[in-house]
This record gives C-alpha cells, structure tokens and sequence, in this order.
C-alpha cells in the first residue's frame, strides 16, 4: 500500500472499540455466569482470535450485529478442555491473558500464533504462573507454541512486576480468580488498569494501595479469589491506539480539522495526547465523561506546526503503543524530540524501536537509535518521504499504520511492504482515512 502527499483532512470519524478492553470483555464474559452483553466490540483479527479460543474453552459467543456480541459464560474454573490447538495470530494481548486464565484450570492445552507471536517472550508470564501449580513446555525462552497443563489447585500468586507490563499484570490476575485466598501483584510504575476496572465491574474484590518499598513506592493489586462473576452489558470505548493515527495525521496537515467522539482517555493510555499537547498540537479535549466505568472524550483536532520535546521514560506505559506514530510527528516537528525509557517496544509485535529508526532513516530522517532510547531530527514541515523502497512492516500493524501516516505528510510518497497486519486491530483504517481525505491506495 502507498501513502501519497496529501492536504488537509476534515470530517468527524468513528473509530474501533479499544483492542485491550475487547479481549478483556471476551475472556470476563467467558468466566462470569450468565450473560455478557458487549457494544461497540473491535472485530478486529487479534479480538477474533480470542472470540474464538474463549469458545474453544467452552463459552457460547454469538456476534449480533456489527460490534455487538453476546457472551454466555462457564464460571470461573468451568471451563473445558480444547480439542484443538488454540491459535492466537498475532495478539500478544490475547496469548499472555489466555496463559493466564488456562493456568488455573485443570486442563491441557496447546497455544501458538503467527509468526510474530512465535517470537515474543513468554517467560514473563510462565514464570510468575508456575507458582500457581501451572506447567509450561514451551519453547527456548518460554516463546509458542507451549503446552500448559493448568493446576488442578491453584495457589494465589504473590508478584511483583519486573517490567512496566499490564499483560503480565492481567495474566497473574486472571489465573488468581480461581485460586483461593489473596493474589497480589505490585507494579512500580502503573499500567494500563482495564482488567482491575472490569474484574471489579464483573463483582470480584480488588483493591489498590500505596505502597512503600526499599527503593521508592509502588502499587499493590490485592484480589480475593474464588469471586463469583457475574455477566454485564460492556460498552467499549474508542481504542486511543487507532485514534493515534488521525490524530497525528491532522496534526501535521495544515488546515486539517477533524472529530474523534468517544475516544478512551483512561489516564494509563493518554500519554500520546499530552505528549503532542506539549509539541505545540492543537487538541481540543471536550465532554469528557465516564462509559463502562472508563473515561472517554472527544477529540477535535487542528493542523498545528510542532516542535521537538523530551519525553520522559516514566510515561513510557502510558503510551507506549504510540511510539511509532510519535516519531512520524516529530519527524515533521520543529527540532529535536527525545524519547526514552523504550525497552519494552523491543519485545512488541517487531522491535519498534528498530523497525521505526530503519523506516525514517529510509524516508530521509536523521535518528538515533538506542538501547531504549530514539532521538529524531525534526524537518519542521513536510520530510522527505519514501524512496521507491518499500518500509519492512515486519508483520506489525502498527509499523504499518505510522508510515502511512508519514506519506500522507511528506514530499514523496511512502510504501509499505504488507498492509494486511492492519486488520489486526483496525480492519477500517484505509476507508475511514480516505473518508477524511488521506491519499492511500494499492501501490
Ligand atoms: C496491552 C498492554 C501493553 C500493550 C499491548 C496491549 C494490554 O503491553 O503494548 O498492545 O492490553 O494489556 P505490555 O503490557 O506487555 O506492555
């Protein structure tokens, strides 16, 4: 797919169901009795693919009508053995959740993913879930296809994060409802809470305190196991991820005026909106108000000249999928921007630290790339652009996405070399830009 040169976008666009919120909806539905109702479901591949392993796993789930689904769940701890291997794609979200839950039910089964999911780590969640009773044969480095013989009697997990991870978080979460007593989880810097929302929204008792420790403060997420769940209507807000990529799009096209409604604004995901607020981004933040227990507003946004900023790593969490489309504004920003504490995009569905730095030094951008660290030189105005040399998406949708982006609003235009990864979470993305003005197209 190719990105042209374009001018200003403008119109209002209704945008996906947030992705991380989708699969929690599907797994919590699974293991609350009675029924789920869920609205404005991202239909997207990674959503679909746990849709379809929850029901593997026992759960009735009928699709209603487009982003309206009915789940009918097993209980916690009623669920059933799958006959076939689960296959998650390309969802990392997806795979370390479902670790999770299938690691406190007595049960065997075998779960893998595409190829990008093959080679991301899993350690991180069959580490802290062998305490529970678990067993995991997987691959070197705990990386799919793995085998996970769930326990037959759970034991409440106790963990504190080694890394600013909401996947790991969940997983540990997930596999303490069906375990007696007290499952803790301490993180040091906080991730995104959906789960914690929508376990307490579904009836479990959680709690969240201060904490502190020998180096610094922390939280801990206290959850009482054996809850019992009860299904609920879930209306999920506006993935802040998808709307990453308008945003940015009419940030950097002058004149550009264009309407987000409904977008989440929960305060572990907003980081990308401070962010470019700071760059000199002209966003209007209006009637903010709560949906299913999550913040949403709605956005209206202007084409703004921006300049460099430094970002620091402590926000890293809270925006941490925005990074790609991050860099692609500040390569059109005035100077300088600093982005650190970006480790964690190394293990994501590429390494995205890498895919970005190679990506915008191909389109004519000066950038640095560090161990966790990306510095990129601002052209103020429209960069370069492509080179009749296709950008490697590395089956990374939103590598694919952010340079789209990039040719929407550059010199020359920019082609990817696979745009099928988009459908991942955002299977509207071509129509819904080209419906704002954005010039994309086959070749
Ligand atoms: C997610 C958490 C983040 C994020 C991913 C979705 C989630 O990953 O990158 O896209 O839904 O919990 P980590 O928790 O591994 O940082």
């Amino acid at each position: 797919m190719t990105a042209k040169p374009s001018d200003a976008l403008t119109g209002t666009v209704r945008l996906p169901g947030d992705k991380s919120i989708s699969h929690r909806a599907l797994m919590l539905g699974a293991l609350a009795y009675g029924e789920t109702t869920v609205d404005g479901l991202l239909e997207g591949e990674d959503v679909l693919c746990t849709a379809e392993a929850m029901r593997a796993l026992g759960a009735e789930i009928e699709r209603d009508e487009a982003g309206r689904w009915h789940i009918w769940g097993r209980g916690i701890g009623g669920l059933s053995e799958p006959e076939n291997v689960i296959d998650m794609g390309n969802s990392g979200t997806g795979a370390r959740l479902l670790l999770g839950i299938l690691a406190s039910h007595p049960l065997t089964a075998v779960v893998t993913g595409d190829a990008s999911l093959r080679s991301r780590p899993m350690a991180r969640v069959t580490d802290p879930l062998s305490a529970c009773g678990a067993s995991f044969i997987a691959r070197e480095g705990g990386r799919l296809p793995a085998t996970v013989v769930g326990s037959r009697d759970p034991l409440p997990l106790d963990y504190e994060l080694p890394v600013p991870s909401a996947q790991v978080k969940s997983a540990v979460l997930l596999a303490g409802l069906n375990a007696p007593g007290e499952t803790r989880v301490v993180e040091r810097e906080a991730t995104r809470d959906h789960s914690e929302r929508m376990l307490a929204y579904f009836g479990a008792n959680l709690r969240r305190n201060e904490i502190a420790l020998e180096n610094g403060s922390a939280h801990e997420i206290v959850l009482s196991g054996q809850p019992e769940l009860s299904g609920k209507p879930v209306t999920v807000p506006v993935d802040p991820s998808s709307a990453a990529f308008p945003l940015v799009a009419a940030l950097l096209l002058p004149g550009s005026e264009v309407r987000l409604p409904g977008v989440g604004m929960n305060p572990q995901r907003s980081g990308l909106v401070t962010t470019l607020q700071e760059m000199g981004g002209d966003i209007t933040i209006e009637n903010a108000r709560e949906v299913g227990g999550e913040p949403v507003a709605d956005l209206l946004v202007r084409g703004s000249a921006l300049h460099g900023v430094t970002v620091p790593a402590g926000r890293a969490p809270s925006m941490i999928d925005e990074y790609p489309v991050l860099a692609v504004a500040a390569a059109a920003a005035e100077g300088r921007t600093v982005m650190q504490g970006l480790g964690e995009l190394r293990v994501k569905e590429s390494d995205r630290l890498a895919a970005v730095a190679r990506g915008l030094a191909l389109c004519g951008l000066t950038v640095e790339e560090g161990p966790d660290s990306l510095v990129v030189d601002g052209v103020s105005g429209r960069p370069p652009g492509g080179n009749n040399q296709p950008i490697q998406t590395e089956l990374d949708h939103r590598i694919a996405m952010s340079f789209l982006i990039l040719g929407l609003a550059s010199e020359r235009p920019v082609q990817i070399d696979d745009a099928m990864p988009i459908a991942t979470s955002f299977p509207d993305f071509t129509t819904l830009m080209q419906g704002l003005g954005a010039q994309l197209g086959d070749v």
